[in-house]
């Protein structure tokens, strides 16, 4: 991480002193390196420098407007899961037709707004949707162009939680009955089959999974191709993995040459969903140590932050390193990490060796970028934590803080309650 970096004894976003920040915005708040995010979306755009491609950054990784902003000026196109998402990317200046829309719960008012914006295509995930878009699109005087996302039952080795390309999982349309559903598309009035589509997991570290998922999907195609069904836009998913901890997740020029080897002289325009590898390791989590709780069995350092603010470790088990944010010691210890919250899954770190900190030391939880404030919520009625964008010498926060009025609004209590 180039841009997160200690300078003398202090750590630095890009110019900025990650100290000087805090003293302005107050913690916690999620800190990202504009820097960082046009590297990273180069890196991986550019990996696929001579292949037709559409790089759709996946929101659900980090949705605000600033970062999408950023992207959309950078050439990438959106992922998204939800009306709010097309809302978000459409705010942010995201052509609308670079848009494409996954999800096993697509809801009508969501399919219509997509259909009015006029997007990319629908990633459809199962039969019955397949049918209440043609419906929709029907009434609304449109075609709705349609991948059908192929379930290609591989196994992606990650944690179960965001593993999705398994039979046993909820998403796609397992790869059997691809073919069906895509017979029974082509029959439908309102509906124009322009693409297939998969996406078998996140976090992924090994090319494997990836190279069995697009053989399967190569092999439906020809499928398709035989009964006279051509493909124009073949979606990869997202997926690639990042390093956390000791992690060696191969680089995007190495996923990129896999799949761009695979996909030899077939004539489709590759459609790529990354998420993780875009944002990941371009923010970083502030968070301010409140107490410190030296026990028996234990040691605890109560922060600022909670699993409200970063649910991955709570959720998922994940690690995130977590490094003072001005070095004063080399004094090592084993403790937890945890935060305000009442629940003893609210931890960011557990027996963790670490420097020592003390009350009042600012410490950073690494490689929060992704699925951090995404995943963040409001819960025990904590505000939600700022977001700030260092782009050189200078930071802009790019969320303010919630307050406490932010807390009721859109809240109502009934007259009949009140005396
Ligand atoms: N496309 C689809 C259809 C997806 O469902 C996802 C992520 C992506 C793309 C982006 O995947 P990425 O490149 O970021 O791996 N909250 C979890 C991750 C859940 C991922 C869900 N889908 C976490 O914090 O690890």
């Amino acid at each position: 991480m180039h841009h997160f970096q200690y300078h003398h004894d202090e750590l630095f976003c890009e110019d900025v002193a990650v100290r000087e920040i805090a003293d302005a915005v107050g913690t916690p708040f999620y800190l990202y390196s504009r820097a960082t995010l046009e590297r990273h979306f180069r890196a991986f755009d550019g990996a696929f420098a001579n292949t037709d491609r559409l790089v759709c950054f996946s929101a659900k990784a980090n949705a605000s407007l600033a970062i999408l902003t950023l992207l959309n000026r950078l050439g990438s196109g959106l992922d998204i899961v939800s009306g709010g998402e097309l809302f978000r990317g459409l705010k942010a200046g995201i052509a609308p037709d670079k848009i494409v829309y996954s999800g096993v719960g697509k809801k009508s008012d969501e399919i219509d707004f997509a259909l009015q914006s006029g997007i990319l295509m629908f990633n459809i995930e199962s039969v019955d949707e397949l049918d209440l878009i043609n419906r929709r699109a029907g009434e609304l005087g449109k075609k709705a162009p349609i991948a059908i996302r192929v379930n290609p039952d591989v196994d992606p080795k990650t944690h179960p939680y965001i593993s999705t390309g398994l039979k046993k999982n909820k998403f796609g349309i397992d790869v059997v009955t691809a073919l069906e559903a895509y017979k029974a598309a082509r029959k439908l009035e309102n509906v124009a089959v322009v693409g297939i589509d998969c996406h078998i997991g996140s976090q992924i570290t090994d090319l494997k999974p990836f190279a069995d998922a697009l053989e399967s999907l190569k092999t439906l195609m020809h499928e398709l191709k035989s009964v006279g069904i051509d493909i124009r836009y073949l979606d990869m998913g997202g997926g690639l993995g990042i390093t956390y901890d000791q992690e060696l997740p191969p680089a995007p020029d190495e996923y990129a040459r896999a799949i761009v080897t695979a996909l030899k002289e077939l004539p489709v325009k590759l459609i790529l969903e990354p998420g993780r590898v875009i944002v990941g390791n371009a923010g970083i989590l502030i968070t301010r140590a409140l107490y410190r709780k030296m026990g028996t069995e234990k040691n605890f350092f109560v922060v600022d932050a909670g699993m409200n603010d970063l649910l991955r470790p709570t959720l998922y088990q994940a690690f995130h390193a977590i490094q003072p944010v001005v070095l004063k010691t080399d004094q090592k210890l084993t403790a937890d990490v945890v935060g305000p919250i009442c629940e003893t899954s609210d931890f960011l770190a557990r027996d963790r060796e670490m420097v020592d900190v003390r009350n009042g030391d600012l410490l950073a939880v690494m490689s929060t970028g992704a699925y951090g404030f995404s995943m963040s919520s409001n819960y025990c009625s904590r505000p939600r934590v700022a977001e700030v964008m260092v782009s050189g010498d200078r930071f802009y926060v790019i969320r303010a803080r919630q307050g406490y009025e932010d807390l009721v609004v859109g809240e109502t209590v009934p007259p009949l309650l009140e005396a």
